[in-house]
């Protein structure tokens, strides 16, 4: 396979991929917008993310604040297989790298999870507070580049 026509089959296969996912909204109420997948999954994230961020000091609820890590690690795996909405926005040259760029986001936001993970599991929660700061600065990295300005 020649390099031209190996990039048009990565292309067109990233393309294929990222069909299914783009612009699949689950709808709940018709007097409500429709809500993607991914958001649906942030959702999630954010409950558990506003939960973690009161307690993380807090060592007698660190097994709550375990699950609550957990869950949005949860989040982030199921994201990963998740386009944004943006994507469909895009040309089919530029999605490629988008898309990597997107995972690659949510594996700083997990790589920081896993830290405060493992500070909780020692019982640092001093170490763990100061992580959450970390994941605000990743979440709105993320944001800025990959929700569409017109989202919530
Ligand atoms: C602590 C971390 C994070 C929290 C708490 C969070 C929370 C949220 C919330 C509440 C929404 C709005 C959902 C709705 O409209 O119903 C949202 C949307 C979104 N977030 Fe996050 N987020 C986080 C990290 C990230 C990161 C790291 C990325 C990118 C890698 C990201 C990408 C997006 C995108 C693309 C949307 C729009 C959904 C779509 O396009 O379908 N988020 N997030």
């Amino acid at each position: 396979m020649t390099m031209r026509s190996l990039f048009f089959y990565t292309l067109f296969s990233a393309t294929m991929m990222f069909k299914g996912h783009a612009s699949e909204p689950v709808v709940h109420d018709p007097a409500e917008k429709e809500v993607t997948k991914l958001e649906e999954q942030m959702d999630r994230m954010n409950t558990a993310y506003r939960k973690l961020r009161r307690q993380v000091g807090d060592a007698s609820k660190n097994e709550s604040s375990l699950e609550l890590v957990g869950i949005m690690r949860e989040v982030v795996t199921t994201a990963r297989d998740l386009a944004p909405v943006k994507t469909a926005d895009l040309l089919e040259e530029e999605r490629i790298e988008f898309v990597a760029g997107y995972r690659e986001q949510l594996g700083k936001l997990d790589i920081i999870l896993t830290a405060i993970e493992t500070a909780l599991k020692a019982g640092n929660n001093t170490d763990a507070t100061k992580l959450i700061g970390d994941l605000r600065e990743v979440q709105k990295a993320g944001h800025r580049e990959y929700k569409k300005s017109d989202q919530a």
